[in-house]
């Protein structure tokens, strides 16, 4: 980082070996202060590191005096000279180096903290968010928002070059399709109307498109009201881009550029291209996620085929019945887990709804356990073990059930669990890949229990071309031109090819359930967009934070984000949401009524 300062201003995390000499100033706060008899040393704190400050009673006693009130986190601005330390300490970067201090400004005492600022400890988080200005303090939080700063930078800097306009888009819009709850704000103008915050730019980038800006950038706030996650926050940001007249390689080319350039300045990470691309379908069937984690093997092998009068009732009725039944072997995991392990991981898999976990446990020795074998014919065990090539020492997981996709489901979760409780995951692997062929629709039940399909990705996305006629067939069996980048088993982003025929628009309304008059009324401005000449267009949107959580190697979103929501979307530091003056309802025509819990 260079100085930004005139007048011998320096950050305190800038000074080094080539400093010695040279007389400058620091600002910032107070780290510690120590008086060891005629010396005072005191740590200086600003966002880039820590400078060492001396008072020498000898060189200067009103100084010596006047340092002496010195307190953890006061501000203050010491001026002096830079020169050797007399014990170095190589654990920081500017540990060989001090500043030998003629000059003090105390600008502001400070009282106790509430916790110490400091890496090291740890502190109950939600003292830690009610006072987050003194938690942003902390080193580390201060190189994420550093990070998250350059990383920024670096999307403006490279979507710039590949001729993208930044424009932003409204934040008190109309409800956008994204599958969340939408954050409402009541309207005093319209009384008993409301806005709706974002959820994405979806609609306005697409508009944007028809209006002739044939690419563009914003790092978009959203808003969705969904239960919280490690790697979820109501209000989240999107580095979200559409280009007109591409198609699935223009998208997906364009942003390989950016993530190799993201890898290469931010980790020193040279990251081949083009990436690996894989169907969502051979996805689901290898490892049992549409987001996997390629850094470790545990791939997911169906044994379906061998189970008809295999003598399981399990695995046949599943079979039977449509299903699957679908194995795991984790190598020399009958040595590594225990009787108990394997149970608890029964337990695991029916979180993602699996009946029950069937294994195989076998010891390097011959010997081997199995809550399965003793049911299944001779030969169909041998089968199943060969066909997943099972070695004495080796653990085999198997789900099965009516719903294959709900066994590979909780297979592809299991696959993860093992491989963190086995340790399996290699540090500093990077993998990425793009899914693609996403299914058009999911099926789901409405809020009164009724199934019907909804949009996989959101209404706008267009089918494969070769999936067309299926509309009026069989729409559960479409593909659609939708794609997610993945790395590490995290969805980093998501896009794709949107309609731009009216034809395939009211097509796709319809196969959602929506009516002619329910589909005008709520996207109607799109419909008519679309009949004044609609260029091809597609894009994505990057999850900002998860990127940072990446970068960062954090494991919370709130890691990379200045003022996060807490697990029940409050902000406890601002402590909102709060109730509001009954003169404010009133100019809203609102009135509220708590429903007795
Ligand atoms: P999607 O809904 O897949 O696509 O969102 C894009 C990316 O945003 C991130 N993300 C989140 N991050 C933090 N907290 C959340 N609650 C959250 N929800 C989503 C994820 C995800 O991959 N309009 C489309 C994009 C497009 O089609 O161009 C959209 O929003 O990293």
């Amino acid at each position: 980082m260079k100085n930004p300062f005139s007048g011998g201003r320096v950050y305190c995390g800038s000074l080094r070996d080539e400093d010695i000499g040279k007389r400058v100033t620091v600002c910032g706060w107070v780290a510690k202060s120590r008086n060891l008899g005629g010396l005072i040393f005191t740590d200086v704190r600003d966002r880039e590191g820590i400078a060492q400050c001396v008072f020498d009673q000898t060189e200067n006693a009103e100084l010596f005096d006047r340092a002496f009130a010195l307190r953890t986190e006061f501000t203050v601005r010491i001026s002096g000279t830079v020169r050797l330390r007399s014990s170095i300490n190589e654990k920081i970067p500017t540990g060989r180096v001090e500043i030998l201090a003629d000059e003090l400004e105390i600008f502001a005492a400070a009282q106790t903290t509430p916790f110490e600022i400091s890496d090291e400890i740890s502190v109950n988080d939600a003292l830690r968010l009610k006072y987050r200005y003194l938690d942003l303090r902390r080193p580390s939080l201060q190189r994420n928002l550093a990070l998250r700063h350059r990383v920024t930078q670096l999307a403006r800097r490279y979507f710039d070059e590949q001729g993208f306009f930044e424009i932003e888009t409204p934040v008190l819009t109309k409800s956008t399709p994204e599958g969340a709850r939408d954050y409402l704000v009541p309207s005093r103008v319209h009384p008993g109307e409301f806005y709706a915050l974002p959820q994405s730019p979806q609609q306005y980038k697409q508009l944007l498109m028809l209006a002739g800006f044939d690419r563009y950038i914003q790092i978009a706030r959203c808003f969705r009201d969904e239960d919280l996650r490690y790697d979820r926050q109501p209000e989240f940001t999107q580095i979200d881009l559409e280009m007109s007249f591409a198609g699935v390689d223009d998208v997906i080319a364009v942003n390989e550029g950016f993530i190799q350039l993201l890898m290469r300045e931010i980790k020193g990470v040279e990251v081949e291209l083009p990436l690996r691309r894989m169907t969502y379908a051979e996805a689901m069937r290898r490892f049992g996620s549409d987001k996997p984690d390629l850094r470790f093997g545990l791939e997911l092998c169906d044994i379906s085929d061998l189970c008809a009068g295999c003598g399981f009732g399990v695995f046949e009725n599943a079979v039977a019945g449509g299903g699957s039944a679908i194995a795991i072997r984790v190598p020399e995991g009958g040595e590594r887990l225990s009787r108990k392990e394997i149970d608890s991981l029964g337990e695991y898999v029916k979180t993602y709804r699996a009946k029950g976990l069937a294994w195989y446990k076998s010891a390097k020795n011959g010997e081997h356990s199995s809550s399965f074998a003793k049911f299944m014919t001779p030969e169909a065990l041998d089968a199943v073990l060969k066909r997943t090539g099972t070695e004495p020492g080796d653990l085999l997981l198997c789900v099965s059930d009516t719903d294959t996709e709900l066994a590979q489901n909780a297979l592809g979760a299991l696959r993860c669990e093992v491989a963190r409780r086995l340790d399996m995951i290699p540090e500093g692997r990077w993998e990425l890949l793009w899914i693609t062929e996403f299914p058009m629709f999911e099926y789901g039940e409405d809020d009164d229990g009724v199934g019907r399909l909804y949009a996989k990705h959101h209404p706008f996305t267009a089918p494969m071309d070769e999936d067309l006629a299926l509309f009026e067939t069989a729409p559960e069996k479409m593909r659609a031109k939708a794609y997610d980048i993945v790395l590490n088993g995290t969805e980093l982003g998501g896009g794709s090819i949107r309609i731009h025929d009216p034809v395939v628009q009211e097509k796709m309304f319809a196969a959602l359930g929506f009516s002619h008059e329910a589909a005008n009324e709520r996207f109607g401005h799109l419909i008519n967009a679309f009949k004044y000449g609609a260029p091809p267009h597609g894009g994505l949107a990057y999850g900002l934070d998860r990127i940072i959580m990446h970068m960062a190697g954090t494991e919370n979103i709130r890691d990379v984000i200045a003022f996060p929501k807490v697990q029940n979307a409050s902000d406890l530091m601002m402590d909102c949401p709060s109730p509001v003056d009954e003169k404010q309802l009133r100019e809203l025509s609102i009135r509220v009524e708590l429903e007795k819990k």
